[in-house]
């Protein structure tokens, strides 16, 4: 079979898909799945200008001017220190994890992948010919377990992936959780892979803590970020890989051969909105966090709800387990009878099961509006 014929759809975007052909077929759906970001600070603040000698295939390393400015961010919100030539633009994290994947593996290779994760780690492993092994996240707080992880490691294993904060459980991974899995991967020669696009949205006393600080693995760390979900900048489809010099040589070759260059006028915006992220992002995460508190303190209204405060990223991952239904019966029956598209736990692997994510990422009334219409469609 072709590889691209046994790749499937997008688990999380799939919903919005459900969504658009619902809402087309005249519904009123509540979409507690998706959406565009709310607030968005940097959307139309000024359009980039593109000047004629400009309107050209770019550097595949991404420019210049991105990859300084991003090093300068680096160092001063993570202390990670990082040259020009250990970064690569990209279009946005996805790319980042397929090239990674590409760079790193050969055929046959596994990747641990923490159980529930993101959807689009296990199709970019497989599609790079890898396998993804997903490892449990332990506990009903979901905390890191690196002696499982080490108990999954076998010789084919090549790398972890992590994401903190995490999606879809809110976790934000403490630095003894982490350190203690750069001690692993430094022992069993692995590479750590850390997706780190929701360092913005870490909440209360929490803090993130950056991979990228552990020197000893610095040789065998790749850290993923996106312009999509701190910088509330999706549609510009723009990422940063953070790797050593040979991955990024690599990944930049890649970049060259199939795509030639990033979107140019969203390096610029990109660059625009660090360059003014102290004036913005403390508002956003201050949305963020109002949005957590008023949709978790709607949810305590329904007592079969199983609920943890996330630490971080903009999800709420309940749980859903005494309602009696699978996490996508519970799901199905959410938009079939009350119209509240939410995500099934499914979908980020089997641990996910018995809970749903409510994404936070739309307008703080849409989201009251569709957290009230999900109490009142609740399966008896
Ligand atoms: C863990 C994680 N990383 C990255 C992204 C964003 O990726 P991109 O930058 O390609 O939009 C998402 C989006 O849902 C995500 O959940």
């Amino acid at each position: 079979m072709p590889v691209l014929a046994g790749l499937p759809p997008s688990g999380t975007l799939a919903v919005g898909d459900r969504v658009r052909a619902l809402r087309a077929g005249g519904r009123t759906i509540f979409n507690l799945a998706g959406g565009a970001p709310d607030p968005a600070p940097l959307v139309g603040l000024r359009g980039p200008t593109i000047a004629p000698a400009e309107n050209a295939l770019g550097d595949p390393w991404g420019e210049s001017f991105l990859r300084k400015a991003f090093a300068d961010r680096l160092a001063r919100r993570h202390g990670v220190s990082r040259s020009e030539r250990e970064m690569v633009a990209t279009i946005g994290a996805k790319q980042g994890v397929f090239f990674s994947a590409l760079a790193l593996l050969e055929r046959g290779d596994e990747v641990i992948v923490l159980d529930p994760c993101w959807s689009t780690y296990a199709p970019s492993i497989a599609l790079a010919g890898g396998r993804a092994v997903p490892v449990a996240l332990a506990g009903p707080d979901f905390r890191l377990d690196v002696a499982a992880i080490e108990a999954a490691v076998t010789p084919r294993t090549r790398a972890v992936i992590v994401t903190t904060p995490h999606n879809p459980t809110g976790r934000v991974f403490g630095e003894a959780e982490l350190a203690a899995l750069a001690g692993l991967v430094e022992r069993r020669d692995l590479w750590l892979i850390c997706d780190e696009s929701f360092d913005l949205f870490v909440f209360d006393d929490n803090r993130h803590l950056s991979p990228g600080r552990f020197e000893a693995i610095r040789e065998r760390t790749i850290l993923l970020y996106s312009f999509s979900k701190a910088f509330a900048l999706p549609s510009y489809r723009i990422g940063m890989l953070v790797g050593p010099e040979e991955i990024c040589r690599m990944v930049a070759v890649c970049t060259q051969q199939l795509i030639s260059s990033v979107c140019l006028a969203s390096q610029k915006v990109a660059c625009e909105a660090m360059a003014r992220e102290d004036e913005w992002a403390p508002a956003l995460r201050r949305a963020y966090q109002e949005k957590r508190d008023t949709c978790l303190a709607i949810l305590a209204e329904e007592p079969r709800f199983g609920l943890s405060v996330p630490q971080g990223s903009f999800y709420l991952f309940p749980g859903i387990q005494r309602f009696g239904l699978s996490s996508d019966s519970f799901t199905a029956h959410l938009l079939d009878q009350a119209g509240v598209a939410v995500t099934s736990g499914a979908v980020f692997g089997a641990a996910g099961e018995g809970h749903v994510r409510i994404n936070l990422v739309g307008p703080l009334p849409a989201i009251v509006e569709g957290a009230r219409a999900l109490l009142r469609g609740l399966p008896t």
